[in-house]
């Protein structure tokens, strides 16, 4: 059969290039959960069309670059540096990025925000713009195209400005807040048009989904029903989809020798000490002080566990020029710095900080030697991190202590203990019960996590959205 072919558009390419020489690049698998879940997209004919996270001014290097992304299928989308700055860095890390999380804007930069806002929101629609010019130089007659997340949610419009007869769906990663929120955004009514010329939206969540219905209902005033949002008797249809991951691919990978070595060694680096972990990107959206302070309540509390339990922290550094995640870099080290010198030995200490990104084997390895894994975001659209861990244990049955605010405690609720992250009495105890649960009780919730995780994939995930989105623009061709 014939692949339908798909034109995937994202922000991030799943590789990022490293320059070696005037035209020689070389190409490095992105973090994020975007690219995890997108990497584990089979069934089409795909092509990727987004940015390589490196500035190219010369067109020897963007050449080169083109030709080596080529091999993977990958399409770049230039932006020189004060692109990056103003739309990336500016309008999506410092504003869209915090507010969909409802973190606000912090203290001191609201004022200099505000000043800077139309600025941002310019560059913001001209980096879109710069996306539809390659989506459009690339696009065959029948092709798929789908948007994702928060960076481009002017493209569906650029795109049906260009030909109205494009497929085009836009996805959602992180959350969609509640309509208050979004009402604060001086762009609220343009982001929210420029979304509605999709042909279908998706979210990770039913909250999501219907946060943003009731969004173009209050703001812009138009109908909401089951299906979507109606503009003029015309549909955008609106739903949740919840994204999963290649579940096989960790399975597989905790056969490989390099990765069972690697196991081996862990457990007898850490023997005699149960282990806890956590995994995330170093973004404030991940409550990475609050669960390292709720880790410290625990050890105050629970003298006995001081010498038989270590936190290992994989923090792996993001959207380093942004000022709010250099602060939060050094307020983690800080945190960290205090509570070893606090706890620890000399020969041991508590906690284990790494500022650094793991290859996909270590982290396998890791997830596989885990007792506890704590995820503590204060809101994140899915997290497939927690997802990634039970896929690794099957043989430990370890326990995951999940934040309520994750979009994974809708799915694996039942099997994780759920936490509000901003309790830390409440985070520390969790912590206890998790260390001692009785191995009946871990079974019992891991067989209901594993279940889920084994049985919604991205592949199906990809899928669902794909035959919705073919779907929906057959069933609009009919009603006219
Ligand atoms: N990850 C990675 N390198 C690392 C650690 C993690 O690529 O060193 C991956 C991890 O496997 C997961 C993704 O980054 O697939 C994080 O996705 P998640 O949904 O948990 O959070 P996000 O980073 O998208 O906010
Ligand atoms: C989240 C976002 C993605 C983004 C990823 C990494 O998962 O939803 O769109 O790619 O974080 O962030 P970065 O800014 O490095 O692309």
């Amino acid at each position: 059969p014939i692949r339908q072919r798909l034109l995937v558009v994202a922000n991030r390419l799943p590789v990022s290039a490293v320059r070696r020489g005037e035209d020689c690049w070389s190409l490095e698998i992105s973090a994020g959960g975007l690219v995890s879940a997108l990497l584990g997209v089979k069934e089409f004919e795909a092509r990727w069309i987004g940015w390589a996270g490196v500035n190219v001014p010369d067109e020897v290097g963007q050449r080169a670059l083109t030709r080596a992304l080529a091999e993977k299928r990958c399409i770049p989308v230039f932006l020189d540096e004060e692109i990056v700055h103003q739309y990336y860095n500016g309008y999506c890390n410092n504003i869209l990025w915090p507010l969909f999380h409802y973190l606000g804007l912090p203290q001191e930069d609201r004022l200099a925000t505000t000043r800077s806002f139309q600025s941002q929101f310019t560059a913001y629609q001209k980096a879109n713009q710069m996306f539809a010019d390659v989506v459009n130089k690339h696009y065959e007659e029948g092709d798929v195209v789908w948007c994702h997340d928060y960076h481009l949610m002017f493209l569906p419009k650029c795109l049906k400005d260009y030909n109205s007869k494009m497929k085009v769906g836009w996805f959602l990663h992180t959350p969609f807040p509640s309509s208050e929120i979004h009402r604060t955004l001086p762009s609220r009514s343009e982001l929210l048009r420029a979304v509605l010329a999709a042909d279908l939206v998706g979210f990770h969540t039913y909250d999501y989904a219907r946060h943003f219905v009731s969004a173009c209902t209050r703001i812009l005033g138009l109908e909401g029903t089951p299906e979507g949002v109606e503009d003029q008797g015309r549909l955008t249809r609106v739903a949740a989809f919840p994204i999963g991951i290649d579940s096989e691919r960790f399975i597989r990978a905790l056969e490989v020798p390099k990765v069972q070595e690697h196991i081996k060694e862990l457990k007898e680096r850490f023997s005699g000490r149960k282990v806890m972990l956590g995994v995330d990107r170093l973004d404030m959206i991940k409550g990475i002080p609050q669960k390292i302070l709720a880790f410290e309540k625990f050890l105050e509390e629970n003298p006995y566990w001081r010498d038989k339990v270590v936190l290992l922290q994989i923090a792996v550094p993001t959207r380093t020029d942004v000022p709010e995640y250099q602060k939060l870099t050094s307020q983690v080290h800080e945190i960290v710095g205090r509570i070893n010198g606090r706890f620890g030995t000399l020969t041991a200490v508590p906690i284990h900080h790494l500022d650094r990104s793991l290859d996909f084997h270590a982290l396998c390895a890791l997830y596989a030697v885990t007792d506890v894994a704590l995820v503590t975001s204060l809101r994140d659209g899915m997290n497939l991190v927690s997802y990634e861990f039970v896929a690794c244990q099957d043989s430990k049955r370890g326990v995951l202590i999940l934040s309520e605010f994750a979009g994974a405690a809708q799915s694996l609720g039942a099997g994780a203990i759920l936490v509000n992250p901003w309790n830390i009495t409440e985070v520390a105890s969790a912590i206890g019960q998790a260390l001692n649960m009785p191995a009946e009780e871990r079974e019992k919730r891991h067989r209901h996590n594993f279940e889920h995780v084994t049985t919604h994939t991205a592949q199906q995930w990809a899928e669902f959205f794909v035959s919705e989105l073919n779907d929906t623009v057959i069933e609009a061709q009919q009603r006219i």
